[in-house]
């Protein structure tokens, strides 16, 4: 029931901290370490090469989930989305691993690989928000997101909990395989710290709905940019405010710009910067100082620690490995805003279906 809310997709916003507390409670214990099948930990800790399958937002979810896995388990991982890899089949290591990512566990791309999996008898994970769903049932092992029922077309809890679980995952395997950084990771205590930070975003969502009314609501396209890690949430970000607002918008990696898509830039364009990663901060701010150069409305999604004084989003600090489930959620909220403004129905966006059953 969505209760006093307008619209599911802002009440699934809305519980995200909750599904993080929920999911560190489940899946971690008094001490913080995680509690995943020893089974699951053995077929994974065999695997040369982790291949992650996904298609739209889990897509993305993977896209992290292969930052966290290689930083804390060494294991060379692969993203792929499931619709390409099911007719493209990339070359398998000697022992590979499948990692399926899909909120209703439906998804007949998806599937569609599961089922070539098995038939080469190759052991298979499906990370899930729905017990006993096709995919679930048909890979050896399952994870459950239990992020609630997810009702709104654009998928929002599913993602963070998916990159959450995949922490879990990832640190569970590293200290399995007695990696150092996977040990020393407090996944505990930085899944509070991301329940409070995503409790204090939401809390400013008026500021949102301000912005989306100021600079997103006439805006024929939007960009938003970053690199490594925040070039994954770009795209995710930008896959938001497309399906429901329908404001044509594409995540890039920042460093791409100048080499083709700045072209695209007109007086008012905004043009959404995510930095999180002090490595190459000054670089995506450097990119998005050449957009503005050419007419765009820059604005940005920092953590605190990388702010200065005229950024727009400041989400506080996290594990360099976590910020994806903070630097979504203005993303979240702004393509709801922006839907909303618009008089759309944002749950149920034109052309769309939640479950997508045929390839
Ligand atoms: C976007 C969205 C879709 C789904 C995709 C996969 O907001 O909801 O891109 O993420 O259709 O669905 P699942 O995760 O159910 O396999």
């Amino acid at each position: 029931e969505k209760g006093v809310y307008p619209y599911y997709m802002l009440k699934e916003i809305d519980e995200q901290p909750n599904v993080m507390r929920k999911l560190s409670k489940k899946y971690l214990d008094e001490n913080g370490t995680p509690v995943i099948d020893e089974k699951l930990l053995d077929v994974m800790k065999n695997s040369d090469r982790i291949y992650i399958v996904g298609a739209g937002t889990s897509y993305h979810a993977g896209l992290v989930g292969k930052k966290q896995l290689e930083t804390l388990t060494g294991i060379p991982t692969e993203v792929h989305v499931a619709s390409e890899f099911a007719y493209e089949k990339p070359i398998f290591s000697k022992k590979p691993f499948f990692l399926f990512l899909s909120q209703s566990g439906e998804t007949a791309d998806s599937r569609q690989v599961l089922v070539n999996v098995n038939k080469d008898h190759y052991p298979s994970l499906t990370i899930t928000n729905v017990a006993n769903s096709t995919l679930s049932r048909e890979s050896d092992f399952t994870l459950l997101l239990d992020a609630g029922p997810e009702i709104s077309v654009a998928s929002t809890k599913a993602y963070t909990a998916q990159i959450a679980l995949e922490a879990i995952l990832a640190k569970a395997l590293g200290e399995h395989l007695g990696d150092q950084r996977a040990q020393d990771f407090d996944l505990k205590a930085q899944l509070s710290l991301v329940a409070q930070g995503m409790q204090t975003i939401v809390d400013e969502k008026d500021k949102i709905d301000e912005i989306s009314q100021d600079y997103f609501v006439n805006a024929t396209q939007a960009f938003y940019i970053g690199r490594g890690i925040d070039y994954t949430v770009s795209l995710e970000a930008a896959l938001k405010l497309k399906e429901i607002s329908y404001v044509h918008s594409e995540g890039f990696a920042s460093g791409e710009l100048k080499h083709g898509t700045i072209a695209l830039i007109e007086d008012g364009t905004p043009v959404i910067g995510i930095i999180t990663q002090g490595f190459t901060a000054g670089l995506t701010r450097s990119n998005l100082m050449e957009t503005a150069a050419r007419g765009a409305k820059t604005l940005t999604i920092v953590r605190k620690s990388l702010a200065q004084d005229d950024d727009t989003f400041v989400i506080p600090d996290v594990d360099e490995l976590l910020t994806p489930l903070l630097s979504v959620i203005p993303a979240q909220l702004l393509a709801y805003y922006t839907s909303l403004n618009k008089g759309l129905n944002v749950d149920l966006p034109r052309n769309l279906a939640k479950s997508v059953t045929v390839e």
